[in-house]
């Protein structure tokens, strides 16, 4: 069956929401990722995945890895967060990260089956909903319609250096909320927890951390939502309280017990901050290992994850 075509996007109110210049900025580096030059010179990436590919099949090993990735574990964490409200003591919140769905048709169904029954309070998607970086980002967008049905709203989600900005109101028109450089006050019994959601600080890193965090009431607690950990020294430094991330795969291809051979992060490269929960400073903070997976549909000692944080205070 053939895709139909994406809607056409409306940047009038992409501008509203997140200001000019981030839009121009995100716009401008998504333009020079679909030029035949940059293309050309990421063509290698392609390659390399195709041969990773071919090896697995030579040696037996693809068929394993596709039945390894729809796997997926439900890992239960607590999140300690320093200046947490005592409304939000216990809070449950579903982490989703890195679904990347369109690359395999048998892992929206994977996802679905995995979320059945779950007890949760407010799911997360931390970014990353296109399988390639470039090219056409709608059969990501139908993919994921059946993960955003089997989830209870709201959902927040955050774009990763996968999506182009353009899937925003797709998406959203599909029952999801982005928060691009954003803030959202979740309500409870008259407590507040801020959300701050931004933009891919992997690549595109369009956010101002700190005029975010110059916009919230003294005292505020903070949970960042960020595609990637390697925002951590950032988000420390003005003062945010926890951060849930994705990114990283966790390795996806790993070598026995869990050791990644590659982690696709280019700053900040601490191995803690690769899967799990993590300290930076008084920052606390979790990367997933990501729920789908990208490049090729295998994992090995690594399997895709949904995470289910329990959140509580600490001093
Ligand atoms: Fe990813």
């Amino acid at each position: 069956m053939d895709t139909p075509p994406p809607p056409i996007v409306d940047f009038n109110a992409l501008t509203l929401r997140i200001g000019e210049e981030a839009l121009s900025k995100r716009l401008m580096m998504e333009a020079r990722q679909e030029s035949d030059e940059m293309k050309q010179s990421l063509a290698w990436v392609q390659t390399f995945h195709l041969r990773i590919e071919r090896v697995l099949k030579l040696v037996g090993l693809y068929h394993r890895g596709r039945r390894n990735s729809t796997k997926i574990q439900i890992i239960e964490n607590t999140l300690p967060i320093p200046n947490l409200p005592a409304a939000f003591e216990g809070f449950r919140l579903l982490q989703l990260s890195d679904l990347h769905l369109d690359i395999d048709p048998s892992l929206p169904a994977a996802v679905v089956d995995a979320l059945k029954g779950l007890n949760y309070d407010l799911a997360v998607i931390t970014g990353d909903f296109r399988c390639r970086t470039i090219e056409d980002y709608y059969p990501a967008t139908l993919a994921t319609q059946p993960v955003i049905n089997a989830l209870k709203e709201p959902i927040l989600a955050v774009l990763g250096n996968h999506d182009p900005i353009e899937i925003v109101p797709h998406l959203e028109a599909r029952g999801l909320r982005f928060l691009v450089n954003e803030l959202y006050p979740l309500e409870k019994d008259g407590q507040t927890l801020w959300i701050i959601g931004i933009d891919d600080p992997h690549f595109y890193q369009t956010y101002d951390l700190k005029a975010l965090t110059n916009a919230l009431p003294p005292g505020a607690c903070t949970l960042l939502l960020a595609h990637s950990p390697e925002i951590a020294p950032e988000a420390e430094a003005v003062g945010i309280n926890a951060a849930l991330s994705g990114h990283t795969h966790g390795g996806q291809i790993c070598l026995p017990f869990g050791i990644p051979i590659t982690t696709n992060m280019l700053r900040n490269k601490k191995r803690s901050l690769v899967a799990g929960n993590w300290t930076w400073g008084k920052l606390r903070g979790y990367t997933s290992r990501g729920t789908g997976c990208c490049g090729v549909p295998v994992r090995f000692n690594c399997p895709g994850e949904i995470t289910l944080h329990t959140l509580t205070s600490i001093e």
